[in-house]
């Protein structure tokens, strides 16, 4: 009886002797916790060497010799392509906010609890995040989304959530807008009178021509898609490589572009001059400068910025109405976030506030086949460095179902196919057909409304 009694004793003692040093494990940390949150962050991701593989400085660490290095330089290489950490320490250090994709790519890191990756712990223990570190960076992100990037319309549940409801309007000079809606069907901005801009985005097909790469003027086939001009008015710049940074800007480009309307502004102003009509209704709105490129493109950004779409099935879910979308559409869902997919097209647009790689984890362009092109290159044509080479504007995924075919260089025919080759290609993962599935459901949720979608 003595002896089950001392055995019980120890036992109690060993147990409670255990959950203390876990306890003690969990909430230790090594990273210094004093200073301002922001600063606390900094530390958090610069003690933890989550910049060993999300800097572009990442050199191979010490031990990465022999089948080591393949494995970690792979992991270096896909964790620098999916998201490079300085800038995000840099703002924090000197106390200016950080980017909203980077706050919504972070809360996905802790959701998914895959940072630091586990091969990369059993190697650094150090670099494990304790429970404190883990919640500090969770309440962090929480905190600076709801006042750096106010999400006003979601239900109180769905406030945390990587995709925020569109808005129903931009505030519009409605006259404006509507001399906008003319000049955007008026074939006069092309230099033989053929092609508008609705030529290549029509609004009743999602904004867009359903073409993989543009026809213009001569029929001559460009080098790239598409992109909708529903909610262009919401992405951070404009182009595949964001070459404008506004509407406005982007709405000069077209009309000189030799392979899409080939004209100039000379010949496209005397001719609109020409029209009485025309004349006088630039005169109401722009009485000292009449019709010139700036009026023109002004009008025609004016119009872009009433094409939002709001109302889709899942907009009204995140604001409330829970049957608005169906249980496998909420699957559907859980798995775009769990999968990574929301941790860039996220935000309002779901999409068209970063640059991003296509081909995080694998080489796209070396499975296409096809010889790469000019288009081909992305953002390195905008800022000239190496590290934007094949960065895109990611594109929105709102009204995704109307768009195909898909990817800046329209090869891929099916919603489904796109899909699937984003989680090869940004994850470097096989996705079961049952998974893509139920993402594309999710995704043919996201069309919304709008007064020219349907009116011809
Ligand atoms: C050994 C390399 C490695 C280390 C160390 C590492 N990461 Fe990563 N990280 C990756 C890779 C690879 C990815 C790509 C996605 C994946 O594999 O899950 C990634 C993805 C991410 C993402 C994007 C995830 C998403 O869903 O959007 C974030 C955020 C991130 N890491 C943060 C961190 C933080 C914070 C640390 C430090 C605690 C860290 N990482 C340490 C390799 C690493
Ligand atoms: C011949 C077809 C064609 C015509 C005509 C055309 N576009 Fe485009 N549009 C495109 C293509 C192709 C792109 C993508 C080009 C790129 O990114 O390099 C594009 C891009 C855009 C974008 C950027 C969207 C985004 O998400 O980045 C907007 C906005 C746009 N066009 C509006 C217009 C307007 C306004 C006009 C008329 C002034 C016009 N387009 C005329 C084919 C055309
Ligand atoms: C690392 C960032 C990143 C991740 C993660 C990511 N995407 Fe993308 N997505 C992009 C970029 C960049 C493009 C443009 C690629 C191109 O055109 O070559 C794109 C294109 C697409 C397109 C085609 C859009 C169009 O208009 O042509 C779809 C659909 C899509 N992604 C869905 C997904 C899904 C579903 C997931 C998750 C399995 C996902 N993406 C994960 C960055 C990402």
């Amino acid at each position: 009886m003595k002896k089950i009694k001392l055995l019980f004793t120890v036992c109690l003692g060993v147990g409670v002797l255990l959950i203390i040093v876990a306890l003690i494990c969990r909430y230790s940390t090594n990273s210094d916790l004093s200073g301002t949150t922001d600063q606390q962050v900094a530390n958090i991701l610069k003690s933890n060497d989550c910049l060993a593989c999300h800097s572009f400085t990442a050199e191979d660490p010490f031990y990465a010799i022999g089948p080591a290095k393949k494995m970690v330089q792979k992991d270096i290489k896909s964790g620098q392509r999916f998201i490079d950490l300085i800038p995000v320490v840099e703002n924090l250090e000197a106390g200016k906010a950080v980017a909203e994709i980077d706050l919504i790519k972070i809360k996905q890191s802790i959701l998914n609890q895959s940072m630091p990756q586990t091969k990369y712990q059993i190697l650094h223990w150090s670099s494990h995040l304790n429970g404190k570190e883990l919640e500090l960076l969770s309440q962090w992100v929480d905190e600076n989304r709801k006042t750096v990037y106010p999400n006003h319309l979601a239900a109180t549940q769905f406030i945390n959530e990587p995709i925020k409801p569109i808005r129903e309007s931009i505030p519009v000079n409605a006259t404006k807008a509507e001399l906008g809606f003319d000049l955007f069907h008026d074939t006069r901005l092309s230099a033989n009178n053929t092609i508008s801009c609705a030529t290549c985005h029509g609004l009743t097909i999602g904004g867009v021509d359903g073409l993989k790469t543009s026809k213009g003027i001569h029929d001559q086939i460009g080098g790239i898609n598409a992109p909708t001009v529903y909610n262009a008015a919401l992405n951070m710049a404009q182009f595949w490589d964001g070459r404008s940074k506004d509407l406005q800007a982007q709405a000069g480009g077209p009309p000189l572009d030799m392979l899409e309307m080939g004209s100039n502004w000379e010949e496209i102003t005397s001719k609109l001059k020409e029209d009485k009509t025309m004349m006088k209704r630039f005169l109401e709105l722009y009485a000292a400068e009449g019709i010139t490129e700036n009026s023109i493109t002004d009008a025609i950004a004016e119009f872009e910025k009433t094409l939002l779409t709001p109302n889709a099935k899942f907009d009204k879910y995140l604001k409330g109405d829970l049957a608005a979308i169906t249980p496998e559409e909420i699957e559907g869902y859980e798995l775009f976030k769990s999968n990574n997919c929301a941790s860039c097209h996220g935000g309002e647009n779901m999409g068209g506030i970063s640059y991003d790689y296509i081909g995080v984890a694998q080489d796209y362009f070396a499975d296409r086949g096809t010889e790469l092109h000019a288009k081909d290159m992305g953002r390195i044509g905008v800022s000239s460095l190496e590290v934007d080479k094949h960065k895109f504007k990611t594109p929105s995924l709102r009204n995704i179902a109307l768009t195909a075919p898909y990817f800046h260089d329209g090869t891929i025919n099916t919603l489904p196919e796109a899909v699937k080759l984003m989680h090869k290609y940004q994850m470097g993962k096989e996705m079961n057909e049952e998974t893509v599935n139920k993402i594309t459901l999710f995704l043919e949720t996201l069309t919304g409304e709008n007064q020219y979608m349907t009116k011809k």
